[in-house]
């Protein structure tokens, strides 16, 4: 990818990592018995999905540019904050974390056997659908630190999507359209299958907050498009220049 993009987007990771959200640690978590069972369940295996060390990703793209390979970098480790925070809220739930769940040691053999362009289309799916569910615990948790974590993680993950768009329109950029339209076409299909798990996995969690399979499969839905659109399509967002960088769309904490 171009030099120009990439100094931007180490421009961004640096600005968001300066600019976090303050979580009222202090106040603690309070749920409801039922709220907390199915919650405790789903993070606990978000927790683990994030915690990686990022070592293939960074395997994969050892040939790529170095302004590509030090904003990738940064993406690891806002992934590894999030893996904080969450590990945080279980804490404060007093929920062990997980090791090992078979979901994430699936994907993590998966993405291993990849290339670095398969391997974001890969993490991709899972950032599509973790914006979909950071939204809805942001927006259908009555709790001030979950809401917080949530928000924060929401944020950084569009960030996060516009980032790897921007790589994918540059790395599919020389592709024929029919071929574009063949991967494109595929990647659909091991999204919707995705969508499908999480469902079955979180959807106790996701009703809980208000959200209907319907309305999760619809919502992902628009959020592969847009993403589609921007990596094999050209489309401006996401994108960095979708972000419309610096002005985030800031929330200042919920003060009750
Ligand atoms: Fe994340
Ligand atoms: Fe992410």
């Amino acid at each position: 990818m171009g030099g120009g993009v990439m100094l931007d987007w180490l421009e961004y990771f640096h600005l968001n990592a300066s600019k976090r959200r303050e979580i009222p640690w202090e106040k603690g978590v309070q749920v409801t018995p039922a709220m907390r069972a199915v919650l405790v369940r789903s993070m606990q295996r978000f927790q683990l999905g994030e915690s990686g060390d990022g070592f293939f990703l960074r395997r994969n793209a050892s040939g790529e540019a170095v302004e590509y390979r030090h904003a990738l970098d940064l993406f690891i480790k806002e992934e590894q904050e999030h893996a904080c925070l969450m590990g945080r809220v279980l804490d404060l739930m007093r929920a062990p974390r997980l090791r090992w769940h078979w979901t994430d040691w699936c994907f993590e053999r998966f993405r291993r056997l990849l290339g670095l362009k398969l391997e974001v289309l890969v993490l991709l799916v899972a950032e599509m659908i973790a914006k979909r569910y950071f939204r809805a615990l942001r927006d259908g948790v009555d709790d001030t630190v979950v809401r917080e974590v949530a928000a924060q993680i929401c944020h950084d993950e569009e960030g996060h999507l516009a980032f790897q768009t921007d790589y994918l329109r540059h790395a599919y950029e020389r592709w024929p359209f029919w071929a574009r339209v063949l991967v494109c076409g595929a990647w659909r299909l091991m999204f919707r299958a995705a969508c499908l798990l999480v469902w079955l996995d979180h959807g106790k969690l996701l009703r809980e907050c208000g959200v209907r399979a319907e309305g999760f499969w619809w919502d992902c839905g628009l959020i592969f498009d847009k993403v589609a659109a921007g990596a094999f399509g050209g489309a401006a967002y996401p994108s960095l220049a979708g972000l419309r960088m610096p002005e985030f769309r800031w929330r200042s904490p919920v003060v009750e």
